[in-house]
C-alpha cells in the first residue's frame, strides 16, 4: 500500500526540494505527496512541470494559507471531507521580518508566531487523529532557534518553540506510534537570501566553517532521511556547515 506524505509551503525553496526528495526516494506507485502552498499558483504550476511525467500522478496541489486558523482548517478538511489519512507531515511553512526590537510590533510579533508556531502547534493537535499508525512528523526549525541572534528576536524565538516542540510531543503521539523530529538550518540558499547585499553575505560566509550557505537540496536530503528513519524520534538535527565553530 502506498505511503501519504504533507508538505506544508512545498513550492518553493527547501519545501520544494523536500518534495522533489520524497519523490526520488518513492518506490511505491501509489505513494500521494499532497503539496501545500499558500498564495502563487504560478510556482505551484512551476512545480508540476519540473516533475517527470510518470511521477506526476503522485502530486496533488492543495492551496490553504498557515499563517491564519481559517487556512489550518480548510487544509484539515480536505483531508477530513476526502478521508485521507496521512503517514508522514513535514511542516516547513516560516516566515520572517528582519526589524531592530524596538520596531516590532503587536502585529508582526502575532504573524511570525501565528505561522511559525501557532498553526504548526494546532495543526497537530486536529491531524494526530488523521494519522497513521507509526507515521512521522518533522518540524522545520532553525539554527536561529538554537543560538540566540539579537537580529531576529521575533523569529528566534518561534523556532525556539518549533524545535522545543519536537521533544514535548513525542508522548503524545507515542500511543499511535508516531516520531516527531526537527530540523535546524542555517543559511540556505532560497529566495530568502537573495536580497542579501553582498557584503553582508561574505560576513555571514565568513563565519560558516564551509565558508558558503547550504543548498535547499542538502537540508531536503537530511530531512527526509529523519522522516523516514524508523528510529529518529525527540531529536533536533543542526544543519549549518559548522557555523561559529572557531
Ligand atoms: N532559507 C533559509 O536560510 C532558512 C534557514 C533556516 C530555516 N529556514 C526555514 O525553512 C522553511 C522554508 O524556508 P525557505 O527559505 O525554503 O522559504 P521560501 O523559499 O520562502 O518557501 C516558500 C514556500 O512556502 C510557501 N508559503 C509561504 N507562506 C505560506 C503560507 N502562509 N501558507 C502556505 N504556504 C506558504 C510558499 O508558497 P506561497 O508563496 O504560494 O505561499 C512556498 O511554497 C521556513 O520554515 C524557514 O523558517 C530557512
Amino acid at each position: 500500500m502506498g505511503k501519504t506524505y504533507l508538505i506544508t509551503g512545498g513550492t518553493d525553496g527547501i519545501g520544494k526540494a523536500i518534495v522533489k526528495k520524497i519523490l526520488a526516494v518513492s518506490e511505491d506507485d501509489n505513494d500521494v505527496i499532497y503539496v501545500n502552498y499558500g498564495h502563487n499558483e504560478e510556482k505551484a504550476k512551476a512545480l508540476i512541470s519540473e516533475i517527470d511525467k510518470e511521477q506526476r500522478h503522485k502530486l496533488q496541489l492543495v492551496k490553504a494559507d498557515m499563517g491564519s486558523e481559517e487556512g489550518l482548517e480548510s487544509l484539515f478538511d480536505h483531508f477530513q471531507s476526502n478521508d485521507i489519512f496521512l503517514d508522514h507531515i513535514v511542516l516547513n511553512v516560516g516566515i520572517s521580518q528582519y526589524a531592530k526590537f524596538d520596531d516590532y510590533t503587536f502585529d508582526m510579533w502575532n504573524k511570525i508566531m501565528q505561522t511559525n508556531l501557532t498553526v504548526p502547534v494546532f495543526l497537530l493537535q486536529k491531524f494526530k487523529n488523521r494519522m497513521n499508525q507509526n507515521g512521522s512528523v518533522l518540524l522545520m526549525g532553525s539554527y536561529a532557534g538554537r543560538k540566540e541572534y539579537s537580529s531576529s528576536v521575533v523569529y528566534s524565538i518561534s523556532k525556539a518553540g518549533v524545535v522545543f516542540l519536537a521533544k514535548v510531543l513525542v508522548k503524545e503521539l507515542e500511543s499511535k506510534g508516531i516520531r516527531i523530529n526537527a530540523v535546524a538550518p542555517g543559511f540556505i540558499d532560497t529566495s530568502w537570501q537573495a536580497s542579501r547585499a553582498p557584503e553582508v553575505r561574505e560576513r555571514i560566509e565568513k563565519k560558516i566553517a564551509l565558508h558558503r550557505f547550504g543548498t535547499p537540496e542538502e537540508v531536503a536530503d537530511i530531512t527526509v532521511s529523519v522522516l523516514l528513519n524508523t528510529y529518529m524520534n525527540g531529536a533536533i538535527i543542526d544543519i549549518h556547515g559548522g557555523y561559529e565553530y572557531f
